[in-house]
């Protein structure tokens, strides 16, 4: 199982902030944005992991991570995605990092709270196909929305004006290497992004998407300042990768 965190596009929801930064380099609370993603995917279990970069500091991903030795890890993988072409995007440039493994990806602005080696695991015994996690929010408008049939997800809506439940899908992803392919047959949404709803929609029609939902908080910290700040109040409440 390799791991992927996405830290490529512009950030320009949190400008000024990120006039002179990327946004995965701001503070949470005590630590940079994406020291977070990196300690989730570490304390699940996986250790081999390439982080997309972009924007104009992309050079200060690779000062401040090194080869990862504050994780306790022994090397980084590193890549570059020029320009902001969707997180779809950004996954189809990992592809001969991922050699035909499956793979987790975790968008480099997200922030949890608990330990998610119990779903990694479940994905891991699951022959083939998607896995994603679920979470309740109140905001339904700003995420990509799921919409349920019995118990199962019948449709992935992106951002929509009309959501027809409050079940957000979170920036962690499980897929097989099939998602390669999917992003390849991929074109731009309006917004002129190759979309991650529209992988999780292939998969979806192909009957191969399985999920749980995310216990404890989770935290879109690039949505809007309003959301850096909140993450900030609450990392330093509570804390944020408990090891259970
Ligand atoms: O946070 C969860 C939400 O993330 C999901 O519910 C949505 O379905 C999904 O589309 C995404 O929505 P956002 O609008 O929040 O995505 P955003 O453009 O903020 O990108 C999220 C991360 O992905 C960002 O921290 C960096 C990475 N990214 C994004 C783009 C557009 C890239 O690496 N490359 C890109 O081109």
């Amino acid at each position: 199982m390799k791991g992927i965190i996405l830290a490529g596009g512009l950030g320009t929801r949190l400008n000024p902030l990120t006039a002179i930064t990327n946004k995965h380099l701001l503070p949470v609370y005590d630590k940079p944005m994406i020291f977070y993603p990196i300690k989730t995917l570490v304390n699940a279990g996986i250790k081999d992991i390439m982080i997309v970069c972009g924007g104009n500091n992309a050079g200060d991903f690779l000062r401040l991570l090194g080869n990862g030795s504050a994780f306790g890890l022994k090397h980084v993988n590193y890549t570059y995605q020029q320009g902001q072409g969707g997180i779809a995007e950004a996954v189809g440039l990992t592809a001969h990092f991922a050699a035909g493994d499956k793979v987790v990806i975790m968008l480099g602005d997200n922030i949890i709270e608990k330990n998610i080696k119990k779903q990694v695991l479940d994905f891991e015994r699951q022959k083939s196909g998607a896995r994603i996690l679920l979470k309740e929010v109140q905001n339904p408008r700003e995420y990509g929305i799921a919409e349920l049939d019995g118990d199962r997800i019948s449709n992935i809506v992106e951002k929509p004006d009309n959501p027809k439940t409050n079940f957000a899908v979170i920036g962690i992803y499980m897929y097989d290497n099939s998602v390669f392919e999917i992003v390849r047959t991929l074109k731009p949404s309006k917004r002129g992004e190759l979309e991650i709803t529209d992988v999780n929609n292939a998969y979806i029609q192909k009957g191969q998407m399985s999920y749980s939902y995310l216990d404890g908080y989770w935290a879109d910290a690039g949505e809007s300042i309003e959301a850096l700040l909140e993450t900030n109040n609450f990392v330093k409440k509570y804390g944020a990768n408990k090891m259970d």
